[in-house]
């Protein structure tokens, strides 16, 4: 699965730029063992969501409330997401987490009601770079996931994505290896394993997110543990995020 987080960025007509040219490329290639999902912004979903109908090409957004209407000025609803095509949500991104307010209790509140409303979150939990210094990113993330997946059913799982994004990783260039994202990933289908079974933690899809690029992809991807990525700059240019979609389909 390789997700593009455009993040804010791309107006209307930049994204359907974008679309024409990948969806070009997917039907050419016939990409069909990778699930690419665009996450553009809210903005632009609707416009997305029209090109890319009937191809490989998956529409996600970027958050959320968990409320289903009413007084929350500037909020956008899942139900609404819904009605522009989406299929997936990301949710607890750190820029949330940054610049927003967004704790695990809230993030937990926008993953149940995502569920309810029948989309697929994509849950981002990553430790920072104080934290992965002392090296705390064990129970950091454990507690994003567990908290995270508060209330989740045995059934609902199946449709949650975890993206593990250490945030020192996040637009810095400056990726995990792919023996730390291995390891961590392991690590969290441990946790999955303790909270629901040694099925579901085997079938879980957790991807890796962090400075993803066409040089790293394939070495990040290797890993059978590791079920693709979340990509944030890469993902801007068709050409760069084409080649990181390769990397899947060479290993
Ligand atoms: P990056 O962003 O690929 O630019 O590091 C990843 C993300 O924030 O999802």
């Amino acid at each position: 699965m390789i997700i593009a987080n455009w993040k804010m960025n791309k107006g209307l007509v930049q994204s359907q730029q974008f679309v024409e040219e990948l969806k070009a490329y997917v039907e050419k290639h016939k990409v069909v063992n990778a699930d690419i999902v665009i996450c553009p912004p809210f903005t632009s979903l609707e416009a997305v969501s029209r090109k890319i109908a009937g191809t490989a090409i998956k529409l996600g957004a970027q958050n959320m409330f968990y409320q289903t209407a009413g007084p929350f000025t500037g909020e956008i609803s899942g139900g609404m997401l819904k009605s522009c095509g989406c299929e997936f949500v990301i949710l607890g991104h750190s820029e949330r987490r940054q610049h927003f307010g967004e704790t695990n209790l809230t993030v937990n509140k926008k993953v149940l009601k995502a569920l309810d409303e029948g989309l697929k979150p994509i849950i981002c939990i990553g430790e920072n770079l104080q934290e992965h210094d002392d090296k705390l990113t064990e129970p950091v993330i454990e507690e994003q996931l567990a908290v995270a997946l508060t209330h989740v059913s045995e059934v609902d799982i199946a449709n949650v994505t975890v993206a593990y994004e250490p945030i020192w990783a996040i637009g810095t260039g400056k990726n995990a290896t792919p023996h730390q994202a291995e390891g961590v990933h392991n690590f969290l289908r441990k946790k999955l394993k303790k909270m629901y079974s040694d099925e579901i933690s085997k079938n879980a899809r957790i991807v890796y997110g962090g400075s993803i690029n066409p040089e790293n992809a394939k070495e990040l991807f290797a890993s059978p543990s590791v079920n693709g990525g979340l990509v944030g700059g890469a993902s801007l240019e068709v050409e760069s995020f084409v080649k990181i979609i390769n990397s899947t389909h060479l290993i």
